[in-house]
């Protein structure tokens, strides 16, 4: 680093606020029914035996993780046949109690989106739309709390950020997936507060990169290790970060700006594509005006 770039670094470094925990309302399937039966990501392959009962034993760390941290955890009810489903992130977005549910690329998961309408309605949320164009909900659309990061190329379609963006009336900001193993925006790019990211540069087209480095110049960036072993798919409450055990670089990274990092062992939903942030979708509640 030149002593110029040492400079800019240390200026930006010093307008980040602390890591601060807030409390936060996360949704979560169990994976009662989780198999690799078909394949519709790199990640995928149903001939490689995969273990359910290991999957459920992860997947029961990561809430207990979660729950242990002070959040409240609801549980959706397991769908037969949907063996995707513990994938709760792609379910939904929800800002300020509005609901827009997914609508899936692929037909092997479209039956999910009805157990979503349903939940939303029976949880008593006033506002709540199916997406008219693809859109696989928090798996590519991460809201910092200030904008709506919102990411393309492989499941949820560009029309269905502006679809967001009316439905919330909250600022998208569009952003292009070019590596098919990176092929939903929380595998590539993780929020960690209102103003701080962690990303992988080459998961974006260069003119995504180009506008991630001019929105968050100091954003973590993670090695080509961490984010193989999906590094990125982090949930973060502001100041604890749960990730992927594996990806220890990134742990240090997110030590050294005074983040919590907490590892899980999630390899078994690896399997079919998913670790930590795509099993935990945000329940934002409206907020109140004074
Ligand atoms: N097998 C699932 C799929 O391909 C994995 C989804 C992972 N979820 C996520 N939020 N990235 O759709």
């Amino acid at each position: 680093m030149t002593e110029d770039q040492e400079q800019t670094q240390q200026a930006a470094t010093a307008v980040l606020p602390k890591p601060q925990q807030r409390a936060r309302h996360y949704l979560m399937c169990r994976p009662t029914h989780f198999d690799v039966c078909y394949s519709i990501n790199p990640w995928m392959n149903p001939e490689l035996a995969t273990s359910n009962e290991r999957a459920q034993l992860q997947w029961q760390a990561l809430y207990d993780t979660l729950a242990g941290l002070g959040h409240r955890v609801e549980v959706l009810e397991p769908t037969p046949g949907l063996p995707d489903m513990v994938f709760a992130a792609n379910g939904a977005t929800v800002i300020d109690g509005k609901a827009l549910v997914a609508k899936f690329r692929h037909p092997e998961r479209d039956g999910e989106s009805a157990a979503y309408l349903d939940w939303f309605d029976a949880h008593g949320y006033q506002s709540v739309q199916q997406a008219g164009c693809y859109n696989e909900g928090e798996g590519d659309l991460l809201y910092t709390g200030q904008v709506l990061l919102a990411g393309t190329g492989f499941r949820t379609d560009s029309a269905s950020h502006a679809e967001a963006q009316k439905f919330f009336d909250v600022p998208v900001v569009s952003l292009r997936l070019v590596m098919p193993t990176f092929y939903h925006l929380d595998t590539a790019l993780a929020v960690l507060n209102t103003e701080e990211i962690m990303y992988y540069p080459p998961a974006f087209s260069d003119e995504s990169q180009q506008v991630l480095r001019e929105l968050y110049p100091d954003a973590i960036l993670a090695s080509d290790d961490d984010a193989t072993v999906f590094g990125l798919n982090a949930v973060s409450d502001g100041l604890n970060v749960v990730l992927p055990e594996l990806a220890t670089g990134l742990a240090g990274q997110l030590r050294e700006r005074g983040y919590q990092p907490i590892g899980v062992d999630l390899t078994e939903l690896l399997k079919a594509g998913g670790s930590s942030k795509c099993c935990v979708l945000e329940l934002r509640q409206a907020t109140l005006s004074a």
